[in-house]
């Protein structure tokens, strides 16, 4: 018995997904698989990582099984950071040699690359970015949606978001159809006011959950919080763009069940799975009543600086020509004379 916790619409099973999928899920059966592997990371997590090297080695054997799984209209979406090479400031390929792997091996099609960008990810690694400031933050994972055929099930219509306030404005006071400079031909089509936008290929999601229901499910009965969960958004994105009420969806690399949470709302079927017991008593949790309930909406609007908003004001000076080999240290007086290091 792998089943731990089931509903009416899902289950989250204790096992190896690899041996589940073989054992239990026929062929042509899924409608989407929604996850987030472990990624190939230098610091490595609690829940184990592959090596760079064994990466994409490792992962072939469960695309197979998702192309087999899943039905012709169906959709693989895979959350997954970037990694950089132990000792260097420079990034490993495993990210894309997977993507190559998945389409030019086992045959999937690339519908479309996303780019989640988490506004509120931390300046890593330090020493490149913040003491040698060579590198910039690496704030962008990648999301493959893949297919196995080029026609997967789809609507935009179902992930629009509200019109800023300069396409309003556009909207209000008309707009001249005319070629860009670009050589585009903008059509009077351009100003029909569609009640929201279509959004592009990058996501904000910030990921900074800090009191939600399943985290004070964990802390108040000692339950190891899950420490790489994705924020429920970034699935939900793609379980509302691929997916209708009834469909079975898939995470077989489930941690704390984010995706089996949000097929709940969605009235989705799901199945989780998940290797590790301690993640999956918390897991259960997002099951209760009051957790189906909590608010996961959020109407933050970012905004993107220009890169070139403070170029006038920068300090000029030559750089290292070694690429920041050896380190050097600058320090700079502050206003109470003490040196900081910047
Ligand atoms: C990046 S985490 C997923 C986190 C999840 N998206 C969330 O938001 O909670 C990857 C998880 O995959 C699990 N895992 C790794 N190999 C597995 C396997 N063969 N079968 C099932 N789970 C596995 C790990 O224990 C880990 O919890």
């Amino acid at each position: 018995m792998t089943e731990i916790f089931k509903t009416t619409l899902g289950s989250i099973q204790e096992v190896d997904s690899l041996s589940y999928m073989r054992e239990s899920i026929s062929d042509n059966s899924i409608d989407l698989v929604m996850t987030s592997p472990p990624f190939a990371l230098l610091r490595k997590k609690d829940y184990g990582n592959m090596a760079e090297g064994e990466y994409v080695n490792w992962f072939e054997a469960f695309g197979k099984e998702f192309f087999r799984i899943l039905k012709p209209s169906g959709s693989l979406c895979i959350d997954i950071g970037g990694s950089w090479i132990p000792g260097q400031p420079t990034r490993s390929l495993y990210h894309f040699e997977l993507l190559i792997m998945l389409c030019r091996k086992l045959g999937f099609h690339l519908a479309q690359e996303f780019y989640w960008w988490n506004p509120s990810k931390l300046p890593t690694p330090a020493e490149w970015v913040n003491i040698r400031r060579i590198r910039v933050k690496d704030a962008v994972n990648s999301v493959y949606w893949l297919s196995k055929t080029p026609w997967p099930k789809a609507s935009n219509r179902r992930i629009l978001y509200p019109y800023s306030d300069s396409m309003k404005s556009l909207l209000k006071n008309g707009y001249h159809a005319k070629t860009r400079p670009s050589g585009h031909d903008i059509s009077n089509n351009f100003s029909v006011d569609n009640q929201a936008a279509i959004p592009p290929n990058l996501l904000a999601i910030p990921n900074t959950e800090s009191n939600s229901y399943y985290l004070r499910y964990c802390r108040e009965r000692n339950l190891t919080i899950h420490p790489a969960r994705f924020p429920s958004i970034l699935p939900e994105f793609f379980i509302r763009m691929l997916t209708d009420e009834g469909d079975l969806v898939i995470d077989p690399f489930g941690g704390s069940c984010v995706v089996g949470d949000v097929c709940e709302r969605l009235n989705r079927h799901w199945i989780c799975c998940e290797l590790d017991r301690k993640y999956t008593l918390g897991a259960i949790g997002r099951f209760d009543v009051e957790s189906q309930k909590e608010q996961i909406y959020d109407a933050t609007f970012y905004k993107i600086f220009n890169p070139s908003s403070l170029w006038e004001v920068n300090d000029i000076e030559p750089l290292n020509t070694d690429g920041g080999k050896e380190r050097r240290l600058k320090i700079k007086k502050s206003s109470e004379g003490k040196g900081i290091n910047q």
